[in-house]
């Protein structure tokens, strides 16, 4: 194959540098593109056919179902490490030892709390705020609270940067939840692993101890690793896009939560189970659900399934079906909402509509089953989410400044009135 790209502008020959990524992925480098032509742009809304960096943190393969970060398959991290494991590779670019796992966290740990005057923030808040909101509103505000600027040329600096936003996130998320059901803001339980924290912070009843159920740690674990990082979606871009201005770590992240909480994005999961509760409460036919869905005439699809990337399979929904069954059966729950899942679950599976459009569970079908079964409110189950990609964020954050990257600032092309002379107000 050659290693350049001609493209002809009236008549004008201009040639581009192609660029092989590790797994042969090729691009077109049109970095030189508007100098060497006088103006001329690519536009590609949505930037489906645009790579907006070089990144060596994950690959994904939507055709095949692959999931990689940092080379090591989503399959054996989820079986074989637990989600710090996972946050360290994502962010350094290999998996810890045991010494560096254990400092990792005794370093999270030291700044797992916040500033006492952030609960005054959340009491200004009214209980009905959703909690990707609040979370989005914490996590920026945090940077007034420890304003000093990260040195990003300074390892160190960098460090301390993520160890304490990974110990204080948690704290945050909890007390997002904990604030709507008007439980106590507390702390979280140094003596536990970092997941185990994260449960006790958010479930902890005031008048009774908080007992861990293994299943639970461990599918929670999971769905964490699943959402660490998904290369450049909407969010990651929006984290990176942020702080290529050298805004801060933390506000970049605020920014990335904001942009996780839209329905066509992390708000997903949230949309999955509001769409069960709608099917129970018109009486729970799931056939009539199915008809609506294939009836092109009708704008209603089943929420959670589908991927606009993966097309054969969601390796992560894979991954976490068996968590869901296990989560499900350990619990032994009851509930009319996880019936109506699984029973749209088997008819689409089965139905020739689904099959020949290759529309399978993704993974927020799933994620929104556990984390219901778990009793996290289905209002969380976004910010469920933000904490799992929180290290991804991070990773990519810091692959940008570290690459020195440029600010990120798109051209458009103008479809506007030309210049027009000013009409004063009597003429208009
Ligand atoms: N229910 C019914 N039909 C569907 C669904 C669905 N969930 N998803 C796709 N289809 C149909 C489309 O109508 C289309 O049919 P046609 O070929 O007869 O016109 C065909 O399948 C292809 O669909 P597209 O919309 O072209 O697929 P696209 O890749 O653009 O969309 C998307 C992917 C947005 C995820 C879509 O499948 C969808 O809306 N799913 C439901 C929402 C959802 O679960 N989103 C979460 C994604 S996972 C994540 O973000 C972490």
């Amino acid at each position: 194959m050659s290693d350049k790209a001609t493209l002809e502008i009236n008549g004008e020959k201009y040639e581009f540098p192609l660029i092989t990524g590790s797994e042969n992925e090729v691009a077109i480098d049109v970095k030189a593109l508007r100098g060497a032509t006088g103006g001329v742009i690519t536009i590609d809304p949505g930037y489906k056919n645009t790579g907006s960096c070089e990144s060596a943190i994950t690959f994904l393969d939507g055709e095949k179902g692959i999931l990689r970060y940092r080379g090591y398959s989503i399959e054996e991290l989820a079986e074989k490490a637990d989600f710090l494991e996972v946050a360290y590779l994502l962010i350094f670019g290999e998996l810890p030892n045991q010494e560096e796992l254990d400092k990792f966290h005794e370093d999270i740990k030291s700044h797992a709390i916040v500033d006492d005057d952030i609960k005054k923030i959340l009491d200004a808040f009214p209980k009905s705020a959703h909690p990707m909101g609040v979370l989005a509103s914490l996590t920026s505000a945090l940077t007034a609270f420890n304003p000093t600027s990260v040195d990003v040329n300074s390892d160190e600096d960098m460090y301390n940067a993520i160890v304490r936003i990974l110990g204080k996130f948690p704290v945050l998320v909890a007390w997002a939840m904990r604030k709507k059901h008007g439980l106590p803001l507390d702390y979280g339980d140094n003596s536990l692993g970092y997941v185990e924290n994260v449960l006790k912070m958010m479930f902890k009843n005031p008048t009774s101890d908080y007992e861990q159920n293994p299943i639970l740690v461990n599918a929670l674990d999971k769905l964490l690793i699943l959402h660490a990082d998904h290369e450049q979606n909407c969010s990651t871009s929006t984290v990176r896009i942020t702080g290529s201005s050298h805004a801060g770590l933390f506000v970049s992240l605020a920014a990335g939560i904001s942009a996780l909480w839209g329905p066509l994005h992390g708000g997903a999961n949230q949309a999955v189970l509001e769409m069960l509760e709608a099917i129970r409460e018109d009486g729970g036919d799931t056939k009539k659900y199915m008809a609506k869905a294939k009836d092109k005439s009708d704008p209603f699809r089943l929420m959670g399934f589908g991927h606009r990337v993966y097309k054969n399979f969601d390796p992560r929904a894979k991954i976490i079906k068996v968590a869901a069954d296990e989560v499900l059966g350990d619990l032994g729950v009851e509930d009319p909402i996880l019936d109506i899942a699984k029973g749209l679950e088997k008819e689409a599976l089965e139905d020739q509509y689904f099959v020949d459009r290759k529309l399978y569970p993704n993974v927020d079908f799933y994620s929104g089953i556990i984390y219901r079964a778990m009793g996290i409110p289905t209002e969380m189950f976004t910010v469920m989410f933000a904490l799992g990609r929180l290290p991804g964020w991070i990773a990519q954050w810091r692959e940008m400044r570290l690459r020195k990257e440029p600010i990120g600032r798109p051209r458009q092309l103008y479809t506007g009135e030309t210049y027009r002379p000013f009409k004063s107000i009597d003429k208009r």
